[in-house]
């Protein structure tokens, strides 16, 4: 097949240095890894005689795609009618995560949750789990089964929601615990830290998610921060000493290279210095913050300024509105349009990709075709239905392909998913 992946962030449409792109490629994996790289004939030569070839012309084969902020307890969630942040959470998000208190249930949703990640060209995503333990164990138990490399928490949550949904300081604390005990570096799975956000735990649990941190320092952190506008008076009036919500995070020690902040909308100047000096992660999330009327985030202007900041994207299902990267990068697109700012198909393809494992640090195994890294891939066919079809008749560079597939694909456009070498979409049915 045809692959592509990228080398870096492209500076603009016509920077070719910044991603490869082989028209006649190929992949040798061995052992869930990519041996081999590189153009069909270099590939064959290398390869051993007996090997099994799978031929995926004439479509794109990309790294598989990544994202980095979503609920694993919300799939039942998404599609609720709300005004806002707060009424959706109190109305509809926080009563279903009570449910995850079942072990059964948590197990079911589990197998349908990674279903539909790997049917949307989705090998990796950094979860929430509920705040009960059991949801976690279910959520690694099954990313363990599918051989998939997952991130996901415990969510610590200790007020401002309903009993069912509490834990405590101490609980939150030796659950979490637990969970890396038992879960973190087993298979591919990565453990994070999760305080919910500053409203839903008090300082005492912050302290214990600040212990977390220092004790497991080579852990990631996610929360979430400056989403919407009622949400960041209530936060700060929580925690008056703060300068801003960002302080927050910063005074538990919460900031840094491996910390992810879903939103960040509403950032001041000084929020965003903050977190470029610490390294932070802003997760945009788009098709959610325009569900949810959140806001629209300066993507662009943001990783441009002198102090830039670095960004993931993501779904942030259940407040986001489709399990689909091209769907969050349509709606990524079109707010950047508001903007005034232009999110070129290069971009928006390097940020789904490799641009989240760098945002994770993991891009020494995800996020590429180099050689070395584990064979989680994507197939993709841009003339997957008769409207794309008909357009690709008319389209004649990779950049247009592409933005193709963003504007108008979905899981029908994704032929095929693997993970770790095997695919694995096919075998999904419908
Ligand atoms: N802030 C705190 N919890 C949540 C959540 O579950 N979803 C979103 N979008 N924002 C939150
Ligand atoms: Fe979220």
């Amino acid at each position: 097949g045809r692959l592509l992946s990228f080398h870096r962030a492209p500076a603009s449409l016509n920077d070719s240095e910044s991603y490869l792109y082989e028209s006649d490629g190929a992949l040798l994996i061995r052992d869930g890894i990519i041996a081999k790289a590189g153009s069909y004939a270099d590939v064959k030569a290398a390869a051993p005689e007996d090997v099994e070839e799978v031929d995926h012309r004439p479509h794109l084969i990309l790294p598989g795609l990544i994202d980095t902020h979503v609920h694993f307890p919300q799939m039942q969630v998404i599609a609720s009618y709300a005004a806002n942040l707060l009424e959706w959470l109190n109305t509809y998000t926080f009563p279903e995560e009570c449910r995850f208190v079942e072990t059964a249930h948590a197990e079911r949703i589990a197998t349908h949750f990674y279903d539909e990640f790997l049917r949307q060209g989705t090998t990796t995503a950094v979860a929430y789990c509920s705040v009960h333990k059991a949801s976690a164990d279910a959520f690694f138990a099954e990313a363990m089964k599918r051989n998939m490399l997952m991130v996901g928490g415990k969510v610590m949550m200790d007020r401002h929601a309903p009993q069912g949904l509490l834990d405590t300081p101490q609980l939150g604390y030796d659950e979490t615990r637990a969970v890396i005990e038992q879960w973190h570096g087993k298979g591919r799975n990565h453990v994070a830290i999760t305080p919910r956000f500053a409203i839903t735990s008090t300082p005492e649990q912050m302290s214990a998610a600040q212990a977390l941190a220092q004790e497991f320092p080579d852990l990631h952190i996610q929360t979430h921060l400056s989403e919407n506008h009622e949400e960041i008076r209530f936060t700060c009036e929580l925690y008056p000493e703060a300068t801003d919500y960002t302080d927050i995070y910063a005074r538990y020690g919460l900031l840094g290279k491996r910390t992810l902040l879903g939103h960040a909308i509403h950032l001041s100047d000084r929020e965003a210095d903050v977190l470029s000096e610490t390294g932070s992660v802003a997760v945009h999330c788009p098709t959610s913050n325009l569900f949810l009327g959140s806001g629209l985030f300066p993507l662009k202007a943001i990783t441009r300024r002198d102090k830039p900041v670095r960004v993931g994207v993501a779904t942030d299902i259940g407040g986001g509105s489709s399990y689909s990267m091209f769907k969050t990068m349509d709606e990524a697109y079109k707010i950047q349009q508001l903007l005034g700012e232009r999110l070129n198909p290069l971009d928006s393809f390097y940020l789904m990709t490799r641009g989240n494992a760098e945002a994770l640090s993991l891009v020494d195994r995800i996020g590429t075709l180099e050689e070395g890294t584990d064979a989680d891939l994507v197939v993709l066919d841009a003339a997957a239905t008769p409207a794309m079809k008909l357009r690709m008749e008319t389209v004649n560079t990779l950049p247009e392909e592409l933005f193709l597939l963003q504007t108008l694909g979905d899981d029908r456009s994704v032929v095929e998913t693997y993970v770790a070498g095997v695919a694995v979409k096919t075998v999904l049915g419908k």
